[in-house]
């Protein structure tokens, strides 16, 4: 069990499930883009490990960017608000884009990105999240690689955080209800 700004959470996905999935996702993902140069596009903070780690199980050739958006600033649920904090340098026109996240909760922020993404006039907008939390998405978005499905828990780790504190834990943590 850790603490994380005086709450206890307790193992929920171990390093090596993470593993394990992030090397067949790796591997769906050279086969659906193979000869597309894909730019996978992740989104800051909370995608920063997972898209390192996914990355080198991709060895088709692909860019790299980033985006950051804020959606839940420091609480526990989302303020319903997306800001855009920092956007892309690539140009993606006409390009094969992948974006990379840590987690889709309500789907806001997802919508908010595929929407963005596809004023600028890609060839394709993919959708890669490490987790999901199905009964928790009220937006409505297509999700092409879902690393696990998760129930409406508070979770933490792996890019994760609870008030900015967690994220370089390396497993999954989710909130302890027994005190
Ligand atoms: C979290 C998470 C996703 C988003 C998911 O980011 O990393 O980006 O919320 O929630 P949603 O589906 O309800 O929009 P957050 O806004 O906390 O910023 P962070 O990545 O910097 O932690
Ligand atoms: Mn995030
Ligand atoms: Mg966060």
């Amino acid at each position: 069990k850790v603490t994380c700004n005086g709450e206890l959470f307790k193992i929920f996905i171990t390093k090596e499930q993470i593993d394990e999935r992030l090397a067949q996702m790796g591997r769906q993902l050279n086969k659906d883009f193979d000869g597309k140069r894909p730019i996978f596009i992740g989104i800051l903070n909370g995608a920063f490990i997972f898209l390192a780690d996914i990355m080198r199980h991709v060895t088709i050739p692909c860019e790299v960017d980033f985006m950051k958006l804020s959606s839940y600033g420091d609480e526990k649920v989302s303020s319903g608000q997306v800001t855009e904090l920092k956007h892309i340098d690539a140009k993606i026109e006409g390009r094969h884009v992948i974006l990379i996240e840590d987690i889709v909760d309500t789907g806001l922020s997802m919508q908010y990105m595929v929407k963005r993404m596809k004023e600028e006039n890609p060839a394709s907008v993919s959708v890669c999240t490490l987790l999901h939390k199905k009964e928790a998405t009220r937006h409505d978005v297509q999700l092409d690689y879902v690393g696990f499905e998760i129930p409406d828990a508070f979770v933490l780790g792996y890019g994760l955080d609870y008030a900015q504190e967690g994220r370089n834990l390396s497993q999954i943590y989710v909130l302890d209800d027994e005190k």
